[in-house]
């Protein structure tokens, strides 16, 4: 099946939120316990608009398989030139891929757009994301011990940083 990769639109938010919602509801890879809601997408969307912010989807046969993007890393001025990236493909379309398909759209409107580094804050026990990101150049640069709870339990968060 031949993977496609396009700027994603608003069309594109409810798979977007389902996605999204299954790694909330599922798994340790948002530390969010709550789902979003429609709305909470939206401006999530509209922010990544009005920031100038990347989001592409990953299609199949015209359905959205996947989606990343980035954000704001930290507030202050002084890191704008740092940006957090995040990538999330349906759990039904693992294994195919299409994560490799869409990490070189965001590195690539990354370097355009000056971004000096990419960081990817990432569950320890993520451990399918980190060797992911390792293929891409990422380097493990912290290792943040207890830094979110969730299912009961203390969960570590590691950054991984790609400098372009
Ligand atoms: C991490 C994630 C994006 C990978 O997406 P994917 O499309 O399944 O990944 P790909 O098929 O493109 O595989 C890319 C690489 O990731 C690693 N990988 C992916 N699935 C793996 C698995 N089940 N076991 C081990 N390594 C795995 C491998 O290094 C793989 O490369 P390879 O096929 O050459 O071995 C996906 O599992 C996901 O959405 N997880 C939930 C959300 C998440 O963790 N996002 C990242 C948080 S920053």
């Amino acid at each position: 099946m031949q993977i496609k990769i396009r700027l994603a639109t608003i069309k594109d938010l409810d798979i977007i939120l389902d996605i999204y919602n299954h790694a909330i509801k599922h798994t340790t890879a948002v530390y969010s316990y709550d789902p979003y809601s429609p709305k909470m997408m939206q401006d999530w969307f509209a922010d990544k608009k009005a920031n100038n912010f990347p989001v592409y989807v990953s299609t199949e046969n015209n359905e959205v398989t996947g989606f990343v993007t980035y954000g704001t890393f930290r507030l202050r001025p002084a890191s704008q030139h740092t940006a957090e990236h995040s990538i999330y493909v349906h759990h039904k379309h693992r294994r195919k891929g299409i994560a490799k398909a869409l990490m070189p759209f965001i590195i690539d409107i990354a370097r355009q757009n000056k971004v000096h580094t990419l960081i990817g804050g990432i569950d320890a026990e993520n451990e399918v994301s980190i060797l992911f990101h390792e293929q891409f150049g990422f380097n493990k640069v912290a290792h943040i011990k207890e830094a979110g709870f969730k299912f009961d339990r203390w969960l570590d968060l590691v950054f991984m940083q790609l400098i372009l």
